[in-house]
């Protein structure tokens, strides 16, 4: 199906069907969700509207349809075109600065919320090396209401989406967005230090789907010739920065867990454990401040003072 598709008589009724048509055609996984999605943005409709009104024709949406739709068969992520992106359940905006965040990241903040259940109300300090979108980092003020956060990344253009994302989520008192390399200048203790660095080996760049290799940024996707770079700086780093009692969480790509896990054994990290994502990899390294258990050491920081609900 080539040429145009939709005009502004074209019907929302038709227009999905011709759109779940074009994307089965070009083999994209769900089809008709990205249809709906697709038409709801080009629209600018809530998913209701395509139900209670099927006959209303597309009018001005049909231009923006149509481009809409040539990008995303030419394989530009929805997300991208659309500019948004759902994680843990909040709506985060997008852009060809930042990661697409992945379903398969909510696996830290899950395992954030099950190793720190008895500190949910507490006024956790965390930090996000590597922010991106702000998507772990939003996540996780979602989570734990009290807590306060710092984000860095070393895109500038990354920082101010996730600076967009933190505002429109409603945190923008309780976080704040740093450009800079990982930790440099960064002041601790935190509770809560988390990343997902780029992890992906350089020679493997190349063999990624045009999505990811075209779509998301080199900075985030690329861990040196190993992939495990970005770890060897983070993770000492981390350690120093760390509060007593304080929970260390990093993404890992796939067979990377163990040798992630060596890194941080070597920078004095304790309790190492892992957790699988819903494919059943093991995406999420976990492990214990080195520094004595007990006690409250604070030196100063970011304004993310530690104030336990149950003290
Ligand atoms: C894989 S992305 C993760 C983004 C986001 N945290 C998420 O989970 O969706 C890695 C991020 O690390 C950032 N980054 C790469 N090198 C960095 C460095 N030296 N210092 C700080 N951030 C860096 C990239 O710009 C990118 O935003």
């Amino acid at each position: 199906m080539n040429g145009t598709c939709f005009s502004a008589e074209t019907t929302r009724a038709e227009a999905l069907k011709h759109l779940v048509e074009k994307f089965r055609c070009a083999e994209l996984e769900d089809p008709g969700r990205e249809a709906r999605l697709a038409l709801c943005a080009a629209a600018r409709l809530p998913p209701a509207a395509l139900i209670a009104a099927p006959e209303a024709p597309l009018g001005a949406a049909a231009a923006r349809l149509e481009g809409f739709a040539t990008r995303r068969v030419s394989g530009e992520p929805l997300s991208k075109i659309v500019g948004r992106r759902e994680f843990w359940g909040l709506a985060l905006t997008v852009s060809r600065d930042v990661l697409d965040p992945r379903p398969e990241t909510e696996t830290l903040v899950e395992a954030a919320r099950a190793l720190f259940a008895d500190r949910r109300l507490d006024q956790l300090r965390v930090l996000d090396l590597g922010v991106g979108s702000g998507a772990l980092l939003c996540a996780l003020l979602h989570e734990f209401v009290n807590a306060r956060g710092l984000g860095v990344d070393v895109s500038a253009a990354a920082a101010e989406v996730a600076r967009r994302n933190v505002a429109a989520c409603g945190f923008a008192d309780r976080a704040e967005i740093r450009v800079g390399s990982w930790a440099d200048g960064v002041p601790g203790p935190f509770d809560l230090i988390v990343s997902n660095p780029p992890y992906i080996p350089t020679a493997d760049i190349e063999v990624l789907s045009r999505e990811v290799r075209d779509f998301d940024p080199r900075l985030a996707l690329d861990g040196g010739i190993d992939g495990l770079a970005a770890y060897r700086i983070i993770l000492p780093a981390a350690a120093r920065l760390i509060a007593p009692d304080g929970l260390l969480l990093v993404e890992a790509g796939a067979g990377q867990a163990g040798a992630v896990m060596a890194i941080a054994a070597k920078a004095g990290f304790l309790e190492l454990s892992t957790d699988r994502d819903l494919a059943g990899v093991e995406r999420v390294v976990a492990a214990r401040s080195p520094r004595t258990v007990g006690g409250c050491h604070l030196e100063g920081g970011v304004g993310l003072e530690r104030v336990s609900a149950h003290e």
